[in-house]
């Protein structure tokens, strides 16, 4: 693992017991109708794997929604993240869900294995998008399909800077507090605003071998579900 992925692994390790409540909070609730949305454009299929799965909200909402009738992997390099989506599971007793150690990079599956691959708010921690995206292409089985949910900056000049007021002044003062990490919550709108824009995303997604990519703009653009298909 090279130095950014051991940062970024230790700073969910830390934040993990606060997570889900600072996603409520700061997103005012907008992360559970993202989530939902996405879980919607899941379609009829058998098998999914949900990378950096985190808490295991994405898996959860799935579950929802298509009634257990999906078996899905959720894998996640950070394993107090992980912890706490077992407690969930647990809880909800849902017994379709596997949670797994893994990095996005090196998928512990075999080729041609899943009908989706579903990705929440991760991809923007992962430096090299072709290669995950390669990886991705690899675990899934022909025409099958990847759901990618991700905060992005709005386009609109006024909403752009309220949102980056919220995101460079208010964000991190909270999340900094409630989660003792000042770091992450300084690392989270830095890494926002390094996503590249949806068109030069779409790009790469067809340049790791996506086809039929669609763009679903969420909230004005502040979380954008792009969806591809492999051939
Ligand atoms: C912002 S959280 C999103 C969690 C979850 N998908 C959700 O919807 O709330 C990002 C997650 O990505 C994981 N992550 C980041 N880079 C990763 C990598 N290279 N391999 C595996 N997990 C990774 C982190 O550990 C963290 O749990």
């Amino acid at each position: 693992m090279n130095n950014t992925n051991i940062f970024i692994k230790k700073m969910f390790d830390a934040i993990a017991p606060k997570y889900d409540f600072l996603n409520r909070f700061l997103s005012l609730g907008q992360d559970i109708y993202w989530r939902r949305i996405m879980a919607a454009s899941v379609g009829g299929v058998r098998n999914l794997l949900d990378v950096a799965c985190g808490t295991g909200d994405v898996a959860f909402e799935i579950t929802k929604l298509h009634k257990n009738r999906i078996k899905i992997y959720g894998t996640d390099f950070s394993e107090e993240m992980l912890r706490i989506a077992q407690k969930k599971k647990d809880i909800m007793d849902c017994n379709n869900l596997f949670f797994v150690a893994a990095d996005a990079l090196l998928l512990p599956f075999a080729d041609n294995r899943f009908d989706a691959v579903t990705i929440a708010f991760g991809i923007r921690n992962i430096e090299d998008k072709k290669r995950v995206l390669k990886e991705f292409i690899r675990v899934l089985k022909q025409g099958g399909s990847v759901l990618i949910l991700e905060l992005t900056a709005p386009e609109n000049r006024f909403l752009m800077e309220l949102y980056m007021l919220y995101f460079k002044k208010v964000l991190p003062v909270i999340g900094g507090l409630f989660s003792k990490n000042f770091q992450a919550y300084k690392y989270l709108p830095d890494s926002v605003m390094k996503f590249p824009k949806a068109l030069e995303f779409v790009k790469i997604m067809k340049e790791s071998g996506f086809k039929r990519i669609r763009v679903k703009k969420l909230s004005l653009g502040v979380a954008t579900l792009f969806i591809g298909y492999k051939n």
